[in-house]
C-alpha cells in the first residue's frame, strides 16, 4: 500500500514499484487533494498489479477495512500536505493530515497486523519524512564568496545527520516532526516494524507548480515575474526525484527496522543561483536569447520563519546500503526543464484545474 501515490514523489514511487516488482500488488491510496493528479500515473494505470483507491488516510475505519481486504503487508506512507507556504496560512489542515492521518494509518496497521497469526512478521511500515524536521543550519561561507554565482558547493560545515535534534520551524515541519515521533512510538510501544527516512528537496517531472522549480519554469515560459523570497540566499540540498524513489525501494527492502536514514544529494544551491540557471536553461531551450528573461526576477517579502540552509549527510545510507545519487544537478535540471516544456498540456491542465476531472473521467462507473 502506497499512500499519496498521485502526488509528486508518490507517482514516481508507484511507477517504480509497479514496473520493477510485477509480483507485488500495489494499492495506491490517495484522497486526491489539489496536489493529487491521476494523470501522473497514466502510463501504468492499466497494469494488472496496480489498483487505485480514492481514500482519506484520516478515515481510520476505511484504512482498516482496506488493509484487511487487501491483506496489506507493507505500507509506504507519503500522503501529506507538503507545501510550507500553505502551512503558514492553514496550519490546522497540516496537523490533521500529517499528524492525525499518520496516526490513523499506524493504528489501522497495528490492529490489522496484530490480528493475523504471523502478527508483525514480514510486515513493514515505512514513513517518508523530510529534512525540514531538523530546522535550519548556519551558513559559514565567507561573505565575499556569496557573490559567486557558480554555486554547487557546500555552504557550511554542519550537516543534518540522523541523530540531529528535531527543531522544526514551520507548521509543515512541526506536523511532519510529530508524525515521525508517532511512527517511532509505535515501534517502541507495540513492536511495529517501522522505518523512517528524512529526505531533502526533490525536483523533477510531475511536481505541482507551486514549488520553486516548476513554478519558475512555468513563469519563465509565460514571461511572468519570478518571486524570489528575501534576497534569494537560502540554501537547499536538491535531489532528483527518481533517485529518491530508488532510495525508497532500497530502504523498503533492505533498511534496518526502527532505523532512520537521511537521503540527500550532497548538492547545495542558493535559490538565486537556481533561478538564474532556470532562466538560462529555459530561454535556451525555447530558442530565446540566452538570459533574456533575467529581468523577470523580482525580490519579494521573505517567507515567515524561512529556514536558511538545509544540507543532508547521507553517509549512513551510502555506507549501509550503497545508495548514491545518479544525476548531477545540471543534468537533472536539463531533463526537468525539457520535461515541462514537452508536457505543456500537463502543466496547462494543472494550472487551469482541469486535472481534477481526471478521476471522474477514468474511474466513474468502475
Ligand atoms: P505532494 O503534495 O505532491 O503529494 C501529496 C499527495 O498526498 C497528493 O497526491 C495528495 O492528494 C495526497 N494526500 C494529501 N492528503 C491526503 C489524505 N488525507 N489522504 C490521502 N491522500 C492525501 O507531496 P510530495 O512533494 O510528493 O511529498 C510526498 C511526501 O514526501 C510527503 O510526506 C512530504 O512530506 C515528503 N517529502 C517531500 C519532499 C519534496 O521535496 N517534495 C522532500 C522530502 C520529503
Ligand atoms: O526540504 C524538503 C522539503 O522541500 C519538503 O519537505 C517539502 O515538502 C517541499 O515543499 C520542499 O520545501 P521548500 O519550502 O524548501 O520548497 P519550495 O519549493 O516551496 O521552496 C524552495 C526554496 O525556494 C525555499 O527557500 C523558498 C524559495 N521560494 C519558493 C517559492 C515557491 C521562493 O523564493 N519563491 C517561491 O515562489
Amino acid at each position: 500500500m502506497i499512500t499519496g501515490g498521485a502526488g509528486f514523489i508518490g507517482c514516481h514511487v508507484v511507477r517504480l514499484f509497479v514496473n520493477s516488482h510485477p509480483d507485488y500488488r500495489i494499492i495506491n491510496v490517495d484522497k486526491l487533494t489539489y496536489a493529487g493528479n491521476l494523470a501522473n500515473l497514466k502510463d501504468i494505470e492499466s497494469s494488472p498489479n496496480y489498483t487505485f483507491v480514492k481514500g482519506d488516510i484520516c478515515d481510520f475505519e476505511a484504512m482498516l477495512s482496506l488493509m484487511r481486504t487487501h491483506h496489506v503487508d507493507g505500507i509506504i506512507h507519503l500522503a501529506a500536505e507538503s507545501h510550507v507556504d500553505r502551512s503558514i496560512s492553514d496550519p490546522f489542515t497540516f496537523a490533521q493530515t500529517n499528524v492525525m492521518g499518520t496516526l490513523s494509518l499506524l493504528q489501522a496497521a497495528r490492529i490489522c497486523w496484530e490480528e493475523s497469526p504471523e502478527r508483525y512478521e514480514g510486515k513493514r511500515f515505512y514513513h517518508i519524512s523530510t529534512d525540514e524536521v531538523y530546522g535550519a543550519l548556519a551558513m559559514t561561507m565567507p561573505e565575499g564568496e556569496l557573490s559567486d554565482r557558480s554555486a554547487h558547493k557546500v555552504y557550511g560545515n554542519d550537516f543534518f545527520t540522523e541523530d540531529k535534534k528535531y527543531q522544526p520551524h514551520s507548521p509543515y515541519s512541526a506536523a511532519k516532526a510529530s508524525s515521525d515521533h508517532f511512527v517511532r512510538a509505535f515501534h517502541d510501544t507495540y513492536g511495529m516494524p517501522t522505518v523512517v527516512t528524512n529526505c531533502s528537496n526533490n525536483y523533477g517531472p510531475y511536481q505541482f507548480p507551486e514549488k520553486l522549480i516548476p513554478l519558475f519554469i512555468n513563469n519563465i515560459c509565460h514571461r511572468r515575474s519570478l518571486p524570489v523570497y528575501g534576497q534569494g540566499l537560502n540554501v537547499r540540498d536538491w535531489l532528483y526525484v527518481e533517485d529518491h524513489a530508488r532510495a525508497i525501494d532500497l530502504i523498503f527492502h533492505k533498511g534496518r527496522t526502527a532505523e532512520t536514514y537521511n537521503i540527500g544529494g550532497h548538492n547545495e544551491w542558493r535559490n538565486i543561483d537556481i533561478v538564474r540557471l532556470l532562466v538560462s536553461t529555459t530561454d535556451r531551450m525555447l530558442g530565446r536569447k540566452e538570459n533574456e528573461d533575467m529581468n523577470l526576477i523580482t525580490y519579494v517579502t521573505d517567507r515567515a520563519g524561512h529556514d536558511l540552509r538545509y544540507a543532508i549527510d547521507s553517509s549512513k545510507l551510502q555506507q549501509e546500503l550503497g545508495w548514491v545519487p545518479s544525476l548531477q544537478f545540471e543534468e537533472g535540471i536539463e531533463r526537468t526543464v525539457r520535461w515541462y516544456l514537452d508536457n505543456e498540456q500537463w502543466l496547462d491542465n494543472v494550472t487551469s484545474g482541469d486535472y481534477m476531472n481526471y478521476y471522474e473521467k477514468m474511474y466513474s462507473g468502475r
